[in-house]
Formats: C-alpha cells, structure tokens, sequence
C-alpha cells in the first residue's frame, strides 16, 4: 500500500492536462550525508540520496542544529587526520543554473568541538566563512549559493581553519531558471550570489518555498520571518497578481502579508551586519495589500541604501499596475563597512510597506588550473603516496584561500587559468616514485623533494620541461639516473625477483639431472662395449644389463622401490 499511494498519484498527475502543459521539472539532487540508505522525509515523501562513494570522511549521527533543518538522521564529519580540504564532486550534472544548498550538522558527542567553524567553496570558488554563533540563528543553520554549472560537475568542498571539524548534513543541488535573479549590471555566468538575507515581513512563521507550494523551479527558497512590534503587519488571502512568474517563480503566499510604517515612525528601516568591501544584489518586493490604499498616488515612498537615494517615488499601485499585484525591484550596491541598512521614507504624509527583502553577496567565479596540471598532481599524489595532511583535494590553487600545500600557483592572465610554477615537497617523509606523469606540469620552475624516501628513476620526460632550473633532489638514496645519481638499474619489484630466483633455481636442477643421465647412459655403453668385446649379442646384454642393475639395486639398496622401477626407463 506504501508504495502503491505515491505511483497511482503520479499516474493521475501525468494523465491531467495540466501536466502537459507545464514545464518539465528542474534537476533535483538532494544528498543525506552519511546516510546508509536512501532516506525519505515528511511531508513531501522527499527523496535524499545517500553519500556513499563520493567522498571520505565518517559518517555519523546528527544533532540538529536548527528547527529549520531537514529532519536527516545522520551527518559526515572530517577529522581534520583526513586532510584540510574535503570534497564531494557530482557527476552528470546538466549544464544549468543552480541553487545549492549545504547544511551544517553537530555531532551530538561532548568530545567533539561543539561548534565547528569552516569555510566552503563550490566549484573552487569560496562562497561562504562560517561565523561563531551560527548554531543559534535559524538562518545560520545553512549556506546557499547561486551558481552556473557548466562543465557536467559539481564540486563542494569544505575547508578546515581549525576550529573543529567540518561536519554536514545535507548537500541540495536545485535547478533554477536561467535567468533566475538576473541583474543588467555586470550579470554573467562568472558571478555567484550567496544568499546572506531572504526575510518576509508581518508573519512569524519561517518557511520554505515548498511550504507554500513554491514552484519547483524557484529552487526551495527559505524564507526568514521579521516581526517589528513598532510596526503594523498586514495579511490577506486575496489572490496576487504576477507573483509565480519566471524567472524567480515567488511563491504568492509572501505578498499576503507585509508591514506598513506607523504614524508614530513614519519610515522603515531594515539593517543587516554584512561583510565589509563586498558587493551586494539587493532585492524588494511589494503589494499594495492595505484596504486602506485605493489608487495611485495614496502611497509614495523613496527607498535608500546606507545613505545614498536608490529608487525615488515608489507607488506600488502605479507600477505594478493595480492592488494586489507584486511589484519586484533590485539594484545592486556597494558596501565599504559592515552594516547594509535599507530605508524607506514616505512622502506627502503617507506611509511605507514592505512584503520581502532579499540580500545576495556577489561573488566573482576563481578561475580554475589548466586540467592536464590538475590530472598531473593527481599522479604524483597517488605515486608519491601523498599523506591525508596534504589534502589535495579539489581544485589545487583556488580557492585562493585555500591552495594545496606545496603547490606554488600562478595565474595566466591572458587565457585565466590557473598554471604550478614551483613544488616544494621537502622533508615530508614521501617513499614513493615519480611518475612520468610529472611533465605534464609544464610550467613548473623548480621542484624541491629533498629529505625524502624517493625511490627509482627520474623521469626522462622531465626533461622536456624547458623552464625547470632547479631540481633539489637530496636525501633521497632511492633515486637514481642523472648526472650526480647512482646509474639506475633494472629495476624490479620484488615478485619479479621471486620469479627470477626460482628460474634459476629449475635451470641449474635440470642441468644436475641432464648430466647425471648422460653420465649413466655413457657408463652404460661403455659396459656394453665391453661385454659386445667378449661376443655377446648386443640386445642380449641389454636385457641381462638392466636386470643385473636391478639385482645390484636391490642388493645395495633394499628399500628402494622407486629406485627399480625408475631403472629401465633411465636405459631406454
Ligand atoms: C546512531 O543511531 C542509531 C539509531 O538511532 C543507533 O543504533 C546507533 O548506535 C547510533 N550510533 C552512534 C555511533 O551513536
Ligand atoms: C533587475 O533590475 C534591472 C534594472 O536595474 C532590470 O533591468 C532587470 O530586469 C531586473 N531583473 C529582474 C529579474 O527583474
Ligand atoms: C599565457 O598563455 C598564453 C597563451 O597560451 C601564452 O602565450 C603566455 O606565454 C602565457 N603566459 C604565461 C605567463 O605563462
Ligand atoms: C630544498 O629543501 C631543503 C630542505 O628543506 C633546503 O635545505 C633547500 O635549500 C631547498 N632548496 C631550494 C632550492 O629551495
């Protein structure tokens, strides 16, 4: 009966004509970290995949941080032994634009640091700096970026600063439109917009798009409740016009309520901490909701940001067309300190209204390192048999926060990919071999491995390299085969040395026999040469031969039955 509920609703959706004609639903992928199984969560029977094969770290039960937090079981955590980046990368992700969403999980364990504190990038881009006292805001318990997805992967990453270790709980990865939160001004495929506020006002209930039938490619939005006792809240269950429209698809269900100014205070004012010397994508939404407002002109309001005029003369009636109607507007701004502080001023007497406040962080996309010298690191960190304290996960120079260690990055700013111009891998204990992989890292000007167990030879190839000047190579007694190393020999693993003992062990066996039987066999002719010389037919000897060298056996050697039987046919 479980199973049979969810399929005969899905045949009863895809047979209404309204399936048709809508759009095809956005790609989904929600992961439960360190979940054995697939898991399934009230009240949208929603499908979480589990995180088995993607990546390390240890699975673990949750605590949950927040109400707000999917009700999963379990989280992966990792040990900061497990190296400082750690990485989970999609597959087969269509190329498209995307929220992702990543929640922080706690282990419920006293012997943990309570409160881990981490950074996290997507696609190699840092997007988000956890702040100490997130497990007690709501909207902490999560970090949300949109993002272009343009190669069929997706990598997250989490970094350790060494305040505990990262632990997660989910990861979401939901398609949006493409043209989701477009902006004019500098708008491409470069930028990121990490979500740092997204608040609806006159309502006390936090929600997420699904919560108010959102459609799915709106991307699950959540939505933080602001309530101002100073100031008049408004609700209605009047319908909003051009609400669920493309590309944002807002739910309508954030335009029925909003707070107005009283006349007491006339203005209203919004102020968020922010970090400082960021740019800011700023997103308001209104409906005129009040019975009290009929028509143009009724409320006209100017909106400021830290100060400076943003819009002028804002009558919700008038642009958005009519009551009850959304009206959107954005603007991106600038912010030197570490307050953002939105304002809005009524004119004529009047007062101001507000139904939601959207903050986006712009962030410009990193660039990424040339694929082969990615491809190249790889080789030489499994070759090198690189331990888990390197990390060496991800992308190797960005973010640039967070680069490999030892790995020297430059930028080409002409083709803006990211090259490794310098390795410094001394004394760090490596017993493994360079592999020849290692002249792909074309740029490379110097690579010191000095104070390690590097064994085998040096790869010719890495003579290719036309710009490497210094090759620091002390230390290590296993190299071999350049001028001012020992000559390399055959080199061989020790099965094939094994192999080639007992060869020669057989050869020199087989030749023992060989001229044993040669011997005995010459012996032989000599005796029937004698006995041919006394005048007995040849064929006769032979007979009487083999049965003296029986009688003679069992007379020297009694015990020997083997020894018999073996006689004639060492005589044939
Ligand atoms: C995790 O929870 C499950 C069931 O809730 C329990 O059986 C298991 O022992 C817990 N594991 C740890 C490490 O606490
Ligand atoms: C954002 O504002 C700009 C004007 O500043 C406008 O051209 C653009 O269409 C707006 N984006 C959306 C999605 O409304
Ligand atoms: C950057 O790339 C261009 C094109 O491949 C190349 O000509 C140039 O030499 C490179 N610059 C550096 C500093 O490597
Ligand atoms: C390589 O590392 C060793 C040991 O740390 C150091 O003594 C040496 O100066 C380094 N060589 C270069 C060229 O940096």
């Amino acid at each position: 009966m479980m199973l049979k509920f969810p399929m005969l609703w899905l045949l009863v959706f895809s047979l209404s004509p309204f399936s048709s004609s809508a759009r095809p639903a956005p790609y989904a992928l929600r992961i439960s970290c360190g979940a054995r199984d697939n898991v399934h969560t009230p009240p949208t029977y929603t499908l979480w995949f589990r995180d088995f094969g993607y990546t390390g770290g240890i699975p673990y039960n949750a605590s949950r941080p927040s109400d707000i937090t999917p009700p999963l079981k379990t989280l992966r955590y990792f040990p900061l032994s497990e190296g400082p980046e750690n990485c989970y990368k999609f597959q087969s992700v269509p190329r498209g634009h995307y929220s992702v969403r990543i929640f922080f999980g706690l282990v419920p364990d006293s012997d943990f640091d309570n409160e881990p504190l981490f950074d996290i990038s997507i696609e190699g881009t840092l997007i988000y700096s956890m702040k100490s006292g997130w497990t007690k805001q709501e909207d902490q318990a999560f970090t949300e970026a949109l993002v272009f997805l343009s190669d069929g992967t997706a990598s997250i990453c989490f970094h350790s600063t060494g305040h505990g270790d990262p632990a997660i709980l989910s990861i979401e990865i939901l398609q949006v439109d493409n043209k989701a939160y477009y902006f004019v001004q500098g708008w491409s495929e470069g930028l990121i917009l990490r979500t740092a506020a997204r608040l609806t006002f006159g309502t006390s209930k936090a929600r997420f798009d699904e919560d108010y039938s959102g459609d799915h490619w709106g991307g699950d939005r959540y939505w933080s409740p602001i309530r101002n006792n100073a100031d008049h809240t408004l609700a209605t269950d009047h319908r909003i016009k051009q609400a669920s429209d493309a590309p944002n698809f807002y739910p309508e269900a954030l335009y029925q309520t909003a707070v107005v100014s009283s006349d007491s205070q006339p203005g209203l004012t919004y102020t968020m901490d922010v970090d400082p010397n960021r740019k800011y994508s700023i997103w308001l939404h209104f409906a005129e909701i009040d019975d009290r407002v009929t028509g143009i002109g009724q409320r006209v309001f100017d909106i400021s940001i830290n100060g400076h005029p943003e819009f002028q003369d804002i009558d919700v009636v008038k642009m958005s067309g009519d009551r009850y109607t959304a009206l959107v507007l954005n603007t991106t701004v600038a912010v030197n300190g570490r307050t953002l502080s939105i304002n809005l001023q009524p004119k004529n007497g009047g007062s101001a209204i507000i139904n939601t406040i959207e903050v986006f962080e712009i962030i410009a996309s990193e660039f990424k390192t040339l694929p082969e010298e990615v491809s190249a690191l790889q080789a030489l960190k499994s070759a090198l048999g690189l331990p888990h304290r390197f990390g060496w996960n991800g992308d190797p120079c960005v973010p640039q926060e967070h680069p490999w260690s030892g790995a020297d990055c430059h930028l080409n700013t002409t083709t803006n990919k990211w090259f490794i111009d310098g390795l410094g891998l001394d004394n760090q204990g490596l017993r493994g071999f360079l592999p020849t992989d290692i002249s792909n890292l074309h740029h490379l000007q110097s690579i010191n491995l000095s104070g390690n167990n590097i064994h085998g030879a040096i790869p010719s190839s890495l003579g290719t390299l036309t710009s490497l000047e210094l090759l620091t190579i002390d230390d290590n007694a296993g190299l071999c085969g350049i001028p001012g190393l020992r000559p390399c020999g055959p080199h061989l693993s020790a099965s094939a040395k094994i192999g080639i003992g007992f060869a020669v062990s057989l050869c020199f066996l087989l030749l023992v026999i060989c001229s044993m039987c040669w011997w005995k066999r010459r012996q032989n002719i000599l005796r029937a040469q004698m006995i041919a010389a006394r005048g007995a037919p040849y064929a006769k000897a032979r007979t009487h031969l083999s049965h003296d060298i029986q009688l003679s056996k069992h007379q020297n050697h009694g015990h020997s039955r083997t020894a018999v039987e073996n006689g004639p046919s060492l005589l044939s």
